[in-house]
């Protein structure tokens, strides 16, 4: 269905016609804004402060930091001189080279930032990693890429399995009094005396910038390796999307641990030596329209959870603030239902505009520029630069409102580099064609904007968070009482999607409401709060094929009273 048009905002100095734009652009004039085109030299840290330390924006602030005990600010020549020191403790300490993995597992804090910044000044490669992963998730991450050093506090600490990580050199601890041997720094006693000036590793085009690990249907959690040249997308991105001024102050709400807390968080902003909020602690409606208020945040970048929340909270609520300095909201990560964009439109008197990519295109693809009309319920149109399509299970491109694979023709700067330690695996996304196949179902309208019609594998996505269920099933499967499990994706009003797990017990072991608690903490605790299922079944048996895969098809159909559809692979 088609929803009605929006008027087109104004004051988009950089891509006033996108039609115009999206016919001439050439991503190699892009680079010339880079002084990396000539010199051959780069590092994405560089760009993104060093170059604005050493320029008139010296003295601007670069990072708006708060939290409920911390509330500091940052120009760019101290974010230069703070991440010098962060990259000082690293190199001299866990002696971090280029081309090692250093993975972050920490709180949202400046010291996370430093950190994350230090490294890649290194030339090192940056795994985030979210504050909610227990024992296990850790473990997967930091053995599959043979991760170096893991910066992380004092709280999180236990989480990380040391002795089985034998390529594990250094843990550098971010807190008070920490105790320092061979195995453990203590960052910030080594942070203070530590210098502020750092050579810097430049680097190629192609060198390692950052590994996050996500999930698929099946499988562990794979490394998505974006390499430097991916700054290109963040910046033109940045540029054209989030239409980044001189004057603006911008937020993004993501958490780093997640792909757009760093290339939104970090770099897009960044690289455009714009001013960033940055906001720990948990979420609280209150809070965030405190922060707009209080910083007069002009560009917000957030997530359909986080509006929906928002909009359960009550209109009273954002009326008791001022909201007036927002200039242009995003959204990205999940649907974006139309109700929310009405709602917007209602109470900030603002079109939220959708972006559409993932954690394998490295940056935005598919999005709503400001100069253009939004359907809502609509992800939008291409990035210049950018081929995107909908093709058949062949490759072949399919016509308007034909529901298809949604797919991008191989190349964009941004694309991942490579699958961490599994060829087989990155080339398994691709298609005849040279097209990149994204797991997205969607259909293209007769005006070329892409509508997201949902996953074509089991993925779940869970307030903007992607569950992989194979890794809550094989979770679960380890518990005592449990023989098998299946998990799917519910839909769920605020959350997009809850997970639901289908249990069939071992012999011996009864359902009961206790033990459904008791699989919820375990699966919290071996996993993440976020990849416990809020509702569980008992199942004398579940829906496999012959060659004993459990079919989540089945379940989900169930589940929401759909057809089974083809249930000839069934076993009897
Ligand atoms: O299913 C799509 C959904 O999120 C998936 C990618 O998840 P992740 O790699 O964690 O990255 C999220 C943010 C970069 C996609 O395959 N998704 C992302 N954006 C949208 C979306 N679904 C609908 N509309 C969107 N705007």
């Amino acid at each position: 269905m088609k929803l009605e048009a929006l008027p087109v905002s104004k004051g988009n100095y950089n891509l006033n016609s996108y039609e115009e734009v999206y016919q001439s652009f050439d991503w190699k004039e892009a680079e010339k804004e880079f002084s990396w085109s000539e010199t051959g030299r780069m590092n994405a840290a560089y760009e993104a402060i060093d170059k604005h330390a050493e320029s008139f924006r010296k003295n601007k602030i670069a990072l708006y930091y708060r939290d409920p005990d911390r509330d500091e600010k940052y120009t760019f020549k101290e974010m230069k001189d703070l991440t010098n020191k962060a990259g000082n403790v690293l190199k001299n300490y866990a002696n971090v080279e280029k081309g090692d993995r250093v993975f972050v597992f920490m709180p949202r804090t400046p010291e996370l930032y430093f950190t994350i910044l230090g490294a890649i000044k290194l030339g090192a490669i940056v795994g985030p990693l979210f504050e909610a992963f227990m024992e296990g998730a850790v473990r997967d991450r930091l053995d599959d890429s043979g991760a170096k050093v893991i910066v992380t506090t004092p709280e999180l600490m236990d989480r990380v399995p040391f002795d089985q990580l034998p390529n594990l050199r250094h843990v550098v601890v971010v807190g008070e009094n920490v105790k320092e041997d061979d195995f453990y720094i203590d960052f910030l006693s080594r942070f203070k005396e530590s210098s502020k000036d750092l050579e810097l590793e430049w680097v190629d085009l192609t060198d390692g910038l950052l590994l996050h690990y996500t999930s698929g249907s099946t499988g562990k959690p794979k490394g998505v390796l974006h390499v430097h040249n991916a700054m290109i997308q963040h910046y033109q991105t940045a540029n054209w999307v989030l239409d980044l001024k001189e004057d603006d102050v911008y937020w993004c709400t993501a958490d780093p641990g997640w792909v757009t807390g760093t290339v939104y968080g970090i770099f897009g902003p960044w690289l455009h030596g714009a001013s960033n909020v940055i906001v720990g602690g948990r979420f609280k409606p209150e809070n965030w329209y405190q922060t707009i208020e209080d910083y007069g945040v002009t560009v917000w970048y957030s997530a359909p959870t986080a509006f929906r929340m928002l909009m359960g909270a009550g209109d009273e609520l954002v009326k008791s603030f001022d909201l007036s300095s927002l200039r242009h909201v995003l959204s990205v990560g999940e649907p974006l239902n139309p109700e929310v964009v009405r709602w917007g439109v209602k109470v900030f008197e603002k079109r939220i505009h959708d972006t559409w990519w993932m954690t394998e295109t490295g940056a935005q693809i598919i999005c709503n520029y400001p100069c253009m009309e939004i359907k809502p319920g609509s992800m939008g149109k291409p990035i210049p630069g950018v081929e995107a399509a909908i093709v058949d299970d062949q490759g072949n491109e399919v016509p308007p409102y034909r529901m298809g694979n949604l797919a991008i023709k191989k190349g964009w700067p941004s694309m991942m580099y490579t699958i961490w330690n599994n060829k087989e695996k990155y080339e398994s996304y691709f298609m005849p064609g040279d097209w990149y196949v994204s797991g997205d179902s969607a259909y293209m309208d007769d005006e070329g904007y892409f509508w997201f019609q949902g996953r074509i594998d089991d993925v779940i996505m869970t307030s903007g968070e992607r569950v992989g269920p194979f890794e809550v099933e094989s979770k679960l499967v380890e518990h005592p009482a449990i023989a098998e499990a299946g998990v799917i994706g519910k839909p769920d009003p605020v959350r997009g999607e809850i997970i639901k797990a289908f249990i069939a017990l071992r012999d011996g072991y009864e359902p009961s409401e206790e033990l459904k608690e008791e699989i919820r903490q375990f699966v919290k605790k071996g996993l993440a709060a976020h990849a416990a299922p809020r509702e569980i079944d008992f199942k004398d048996k579940l829906p496999k094929t012959r060659s004993g895969k459990i079919m989540r098809r089945v379940l989900k159909a169930w589940e929401l009273d759909l057809p089974t559809g083809d249930l000839s692979t069934m076993e009897d």
